[in-house]
């Protein structure tokens, strides 16, 4: 199964499903609500169901959010109202192919530990930012978290139960930014049975 299939398939339950861990969630929405300026233009890779464009559009002047699941973004385009921000848009958009305009700020939600080819991606990401462009994302770090899971998950991809997952730490997510030639100027770990990782890229 590719990564849209399975994502695709998933969408009407992650759409129902209640956010798992909600203080942790609203700690990287407000500091994300901190960082972004009005003038930003946000292009948001891996938008899922798009709730947190939702939340962060107000405070930019142009946000776009994309996922290569087109069912998740055709949720996501329901959840649009006459009260909804009228700079948001949706749009079918691979990660790993820069195409919606310019940016000054890339937001990869729970989203870097899902690519195959995240070098690539990086290096698109970062060819597409100016000078002092950001890339803020949170990061599934399957390497720092309980043993057992970098065994199951491929035994659970075998079967179409879980989608690929690089088993990522977070040192070796902070090598590949570096490597792509970011500078990490922020880190939050949360903590769980996979933590995550909040990090602030910038172009220099
Ligand atoms: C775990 S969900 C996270 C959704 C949202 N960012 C959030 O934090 O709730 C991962 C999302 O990444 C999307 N995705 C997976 N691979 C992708 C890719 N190559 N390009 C764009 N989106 C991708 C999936 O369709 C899914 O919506």
């Amino acid at each position: 199964m590719t990564n849209a299939a399975f994502w695709n398939k998933a969408a009407p339950k992650y759409a129902k499903d209640a956010i798992g861990d909600m203080p942790a969630y609203e700690e990287t929405l407000d500091r994300m609500r901190e960082i972004l300026q009005p003038h930003h233009r946000v292009l948001e890779l891996g938008c899922g169901t798009g709730s947190t464009a939702l939340e962060l559009a107000d405070s930019v002047d142009r946000y776009i959010a994309t996922d290569v699941a087109s069912k998740m973004v055709e949720i996501a385009q329901e959840k649009l109202t006459e009260q909804s921000p009228q700079n948001l848009s949706f749009a079918v958009q691979d990660a790993g192919v820069m195409t919606s305009g310019s940016n000054d700020v890339v937001l990869a939600l729970n989203l870097l530990h899902l690519l195959p080819d995240l070098e690539n991606t990086l290096a698109e990401i970062y060819k597409a930012l100016p000078s002092g462009g950001l890339l803020i994302s949170k990061t599934g770090l399957l390497k720092d978290g309980l043993w057992l899971l970098p065994l199951v998950i491929p035994l659970m991809r075998a079967i179409g139960k879980a989608p690929f997952v690089r088993s990522l730490s977070e040192k070796s997510l902070i090598v590949l930014l570096e490597n792509a030639g970011f500078e990490v100027t922020e880190k939050l770990v949360q903590s769980g049975i996979v933590p995550r990782v909040f990090i602030v890229a910038q172009k220099p």
